[in-house]
């Protein structure tokens, strides 16, 4: 799986899937401290990815956190890291499989790419990418050639 460059220049500053998003129940926001380890928890459950959960924890010691999370009913149902994995990088992300369709995987990528954006990155990363056409359509993403495995190349362990 290869990484992908997105121009953050070419974003607009435009956060109304903010209320598009609330007009759907769904709620797009940063968490706080104390909910660090239920969000990790819950990534690590849902996603059963131990490397997602480390990188959302990661996310969490940022200052500010480079986190975001969506809720529906209080209840998680989508989260998205930057500066997580490496400096400049966006992910990980997911939605629940039942929850997606609804625009809330976009709106946790733009939430992340315009933060990124106002700390004064000029590009973002994203790293190993699964679903390539959703990162095109979204934000105009390009695969950046010769980039796998990426920076995981030396890892402890294989993901
Ligand atoms: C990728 C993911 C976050 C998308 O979440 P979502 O809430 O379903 O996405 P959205 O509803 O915001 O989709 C936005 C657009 O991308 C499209 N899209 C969504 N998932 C797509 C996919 N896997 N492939 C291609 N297009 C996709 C949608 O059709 C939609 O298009 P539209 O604007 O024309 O309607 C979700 O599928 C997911 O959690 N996947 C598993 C985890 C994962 O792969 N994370 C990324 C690791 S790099």
């Amino acid at each position: 799986m290869t990484d992908m460059l997105v121009k953050l220049y070419d974003i607009k500053n435009d956060w109304n899937f903010i209320g598009n998003q609330e007009k759907l129940g769904i709620t797009i926001r940063k968490p706080i401290g104390p909910e660090k380890r239920y969000v990790v928890d819950w990534v690590r459950r849902k996603f059963m990815m131990e490397p997602w959960a480390s990188e959302t924890d990661m996310a969490f010691s940022n200052r500010p956190i480079s986190c975001f999370i969506a809720l529906q009913k209080k209840k998680l149902i989508g989260f998205a890291c930057y500066d997580a994995t490496a400096l400049g990088f966006f992910g990980p992300t997911g939605v629940l499989r039942q929850r997606r369709g609804k625009g809330t995987g976009k709106a946790l990528l733009l939430a992340c790419l315009l933060d990124m954006k106002l700390k004064g990155y000029g590009y973002a990363i994203i790293g190993s990418i699964g679903p390539g056409e959703f990162y095109r359509k979204a934000v105009g993403a390009v695969e950046i050639p010769d980039s796998t495995p990426s920076i995981w190349k030396d890892m402890l362990f294989r993901l």
